[in-house]
């Protein structure tokens, strides 16, 4: 893709954020219809409104590329060049209970070889009017600012925020990496959005963030968006439905947050 199609595939998949997002603000505090409830999870009738509306609003000006969302994928995702990677809410349990902590992920993917890999990536957080921005060989941004990881190198001094996904071979495999780390960490943090998270850690607010069983439009935007911010991103599929292990950080505590990994938890889930 040349770069002003790439440029415009960043502008449009803002606009199609920035849609979601008023739709997500709009509703945050009226009674919201649940379409599914399982132990660990919810499914809202607003997931499935707001990937429609992301969808129309991709499909304006790129009408070729099919979309691979949470709630749903065109068949032809995995046999054309670029795929349009979406999680309409990312934290719909958050955002189910009127906690304002939930964001929209837009990722564009182009193969390469037999993958593919995230060129372009939007991650936004419509209550706090924060939009993370990425293109692959650029600087990520916020709000249109420059954007860095942390530079903390000690896991003592570190802010590492986990995710517990929603099975409970991935919580099971989680909890002795919450326990160990809980002990070594000047705090853990467990939010509820992994794009979020992964936007935190690309602006220095978190030095690490680890899942296991996490699904590939939780993090195709936020791994850029680390990426480019000089961070690493270190994901394992586990499973054959695009969910990962995933070790994402400054790059400053890698080693000593894969030998914990390795020791106590991640990779595991196969559903
Ligand atoms: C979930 C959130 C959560 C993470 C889960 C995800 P959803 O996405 O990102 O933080 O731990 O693995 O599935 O269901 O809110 O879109
Ligand atoms: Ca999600």
């Amino acid at each position: 893709m040349k770069s002003s199609a790439l440029q415009l595939s960043l502008d449009t998949a803002v606009a199609a954020a920035r849609e979601a997002g008023g739709l997500m603000q709009k509703n945050l505090r009226r009674t919201k219809q649940v379409n599914e409830a399982t132990r660990h999870d919810l499914k809202l009738d607003l997931d499935v409104q707001c990937q429609e509306r992301i969808t129309r609003r991709l499909a304006v000006d790129f009408p070729e590329i099919p979309v691979l969302g949470e709630e749903g994928a065109d068949p032809e995702e995995a046999r054309r060049d670029h795929r349009w990677v979406v999680d309409p809410i990312d934290g719909t349990v958050n955002y189910a209970h009127g906690i304002p902590h939930a964001s929209v992920s837009i990722a564009l993917q182009q193969r390469t070889g037999a993958g593919f890999e995230t060129v372009a990536g939007v991650v936004y957080d419509p209550f706090l009017g924060e939009l993370w921005t990425a293109l692959r060989g650029k600087p990520a941004r916020l709000n249109g600012r420059r954007i860095r990881v942390s530079t903390r190198r000690r896991l003592d001094e570190s802010v590492i925020s986990l995710g517990f996904a929603k099975t409970r071979t991935s919580l099971d495999r989680m909890l002795p990496v919450f326990n160990h780390l809980v002990h070594r960490v000047r705090k853990i943090r467990l939010m509820g959005s992994a794009a979020l998270a992964l936007a935190y850690v690309a602006d220095g607010r978190f030095d690490g963030y680890v899942e296991s069983g996490i699904r590939l439009w939780d993090i195709a935007a936020g791994g850029l968006l680390v990426e480019s911010a000089g961070g690493i991103f270190r994901t394992e599929p586990v499973g054959p439905d695009y969910r990962y292990s995933l070790n994402a950080n400054n790059g400053g505590i890698d080693r000593a947050l894969q030998r914990v990994i390795a020791r106590r938890g991640p990779p595991a889930p196969t559903s």
